[in-house]
């Protein structure tokens, strides 16, 4: 089956490298999609091959009006966005952003038809009290509340401490396959539980320092449906060794 890779690209890559990347990425089978700056996604969008779709990096909580600097919904479909991540934890420690927030963004999102990539995940502390599940059924309750039919609908189980921005020291690593799997089978449980037939449907990505080395073997767990890149995506070779996955 194939997966589903994006590259969040975070504030990082100008117009013009961003433009000279596209060319460069590789047809794989399997789906990819970029996760670009606001600023030049409608650019990005025309010169996108038909197998590489673009994502919003966030939107704003509220629909339209008077809210300066925020970019709606609606507006993210005008440019193109297949995609748009929310929730993710960047957002959530430096923006102090809420569950009611996330789920105010998905429901915007959801009404536009943009595949909300929903991201969740623990911190380290949280991690060592042995509260993954705890954490992550709260996050899911709290983003997906009063949603009966999610529809097209991607989560993203990013485990804070294995994501490049939150770790000290040279070397990053990632979550361990075991970690890995056993918190995708807890979200594909929560999501069956809640959404039954439906749930099944919903892809459950995997980030935090996703690479060329570590990559086939995250994404050869089958309960792994994809994953969400950030630093790999930067650069050409390394985005290209991982969507290559076969
Ligand atoms: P890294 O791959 O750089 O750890 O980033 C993961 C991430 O935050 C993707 O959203």
């Amino acid at each position: 089956m194939s997966k589903l890779i994006i590259a969040n690209w975070k504030m990082n890559m100008s117009a013009k490298a961003a433009m000279n990347f596209i060319p460069k990425i590789i047809k794989s089978k399997n789906l990819v999609a970029v996760a670009a700056p606001y600023t030049y996604l409608k650019r990005l969008q025309n010169k996108l091959p038909k197998y590489i779709k673009l994502s919003g990096q966030d939107v704003s909580v509220y629909e339209s009006g008077s809210k300066t600097g925020d970019i709606s919904a609606k507006m993210l479909k005008e440019t193109g966005c297949a995609y748009c991540i929310v929730g993710h934890s960047e957002r959530r420690i430096f923006k102090h952003e809420t569950d009611k927030e996330i789920n105010d963004k998905i429901l915007n999102l959801l009404k536009v038809k943009i595949i909300p990539v929903l991201c969740v995940g623990e911190n380290i502390s949280q991690k060592r009290l042995g509260q993954t599940n705890k954490v992550l059924s709260k996050q899911l309750d709290g983003a997906l509340n009063n949603i009966k039919k999610p529809g097209n609908f991607v989560i993203a189980y990013e485990p804070v401490w294995a994501i490049t921005t939150f770790q000290k020291g040279k070397i990053k690593k990632s979550a361990s396959v075991q970690d890995i799997k056993l918190a995708h089978v807890f979200i594909k449980q929560w999501l069956n539980k809640h959404f039954g037939r439906e749930g099944k449907k919903i892809m459950v990505l995997y980030g935090g320092t996703v690479n060329p080395k570590n990559s086939f073997d995250i994404l050869k767990l089958k309960e792994v449906d994809g994953a969400l890149v950030g630093a790999a995506s930067l650069k050409v070779s390394s985005f290209n060794a991982i969507i290559k996955f076969n």
